[in-house]
């Protein structure tokens, strides 16, 4: 019997993750150096940045996502790092930890809403372009393989969030929209280059642990009532989903989906016992 190569294929593929310095963003970062990838980790914030440590292969920009010309700049010194970026990443947005939750959605700002789209829909577009236009214009796609972009959506993409539509509106956005409209013009562009989605369901970070602290209903809402496996998915959970998206070896021929990690999400509970 011929056994076949199972390894993934990444080693000396160039990855650019935004929004590296999360609990996800780093698990990311973390699972593409040890893959053997190059890896250019990009954050808003420089500190959490600087906390990802150093690794031959690790290369750290500071870029808001809302900014063309920091982006480009962002890709540019990543091209003079390590080569064109092949694999983007397009993980920045704000998420349920720092937006502001309204009791009801009847107090939901109108600036909140439009602040999230602009960060998570126009600002995760820029990224996807961003990637694109440095690609077609610097890759040659004869060489550069395992080229693609991997959008980060959310569980809340496809059940809703009940205060927080802005955030869920977003997802949406991102996990359907737009990889179906990048899905019908990436790889016209660049031929072999593909665009997935993931969308994680409540992940087990220290804040998710933290708002199960304060609120012990949340851990029930969640995960327990509302999901098969009964339990958050771990941050490792979801980037190795990324990375399996990420590899033409593994999922050469998968493309414009969306890949759940929630360990089974049903939806959301409607109506808490006595609310009826
Ligand atoms: C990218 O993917 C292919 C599988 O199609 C693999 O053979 C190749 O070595 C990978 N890496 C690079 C750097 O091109
Ligand atoms: C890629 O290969 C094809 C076929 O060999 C060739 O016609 C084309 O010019 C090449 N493209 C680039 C950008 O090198």
């Amino acid at each position: 019997m011929e056994l076949i190569d199972m390894g993934l294929g990444l080693e000396g593929t160039h990855v650019l993750v935004t929004g590296a310095a999360g609990f996800i963003g780093s698990a990311c970062v973390t699972a593409f150096l040890s893959a053997g990838a190059y890896v250019t980790a990009v954050d808003i914030n420089s500190t959490k940045l600087e906390s990802l440590g150093q690794h031959a292969h690790l290369f750290k920009v500071v870029a808001d996502i809302t900014s063309e010309e920091e982006l480009e700049a962002a890709f540019e010194s990543a091209r003079a790092k390590f080569g064109v970026v092949a694999c983007c990443i397009a993980l920045a947005s704000l998420d349920l930890s720092v937006l502001k939750h309204p009791d009801s959605v009847l107090d939901l700002e109108v600036s909140q809403f439009k602040r999230t789209l602009e960060v998570n829909v126009v600002g995760t577009f820029l990224t996807a372009r961003t990637w694109l236009r440095d690609l077609t214009q610097h890759g040659n796609p004869n060489i550069t393989r395992n080229a693609s972009v991997i959008i980060v959506g959310s569980e809340s993409g496809h059940f809703g969030e009940a205060s927080n539509p802005d955030y869920s509106s977003g997802k949406s956005a991102v996990q359907y929209g737009l990889v179906q409209s990048l899905k019908a013009s990436v790889p016209k562009l660049f031929p072999g280059a593909r665009v997935n989605a993931i969308a994680p369901g409540p992940v087990d970070t220290p804040q998710f642990r933290k708002e199960c602290a304060q609120n012990p209903l949340q851990l029930y809402l969640d995960s327990q009532a509302t999901s098969a496996s009964g339990k958050p998915v771990s941050p490792e959970s979801v980037a190795k989903g990324i990375v399996f998206l990420a590899s033409e070896a593994w999922s050469g021929s998968v493309m414009g989906q969306i890949l759940n990690v929630d360990g089974g999400k049903f939806g959301k509970l409607m109506w808490e016992r006595g609310q009826l």
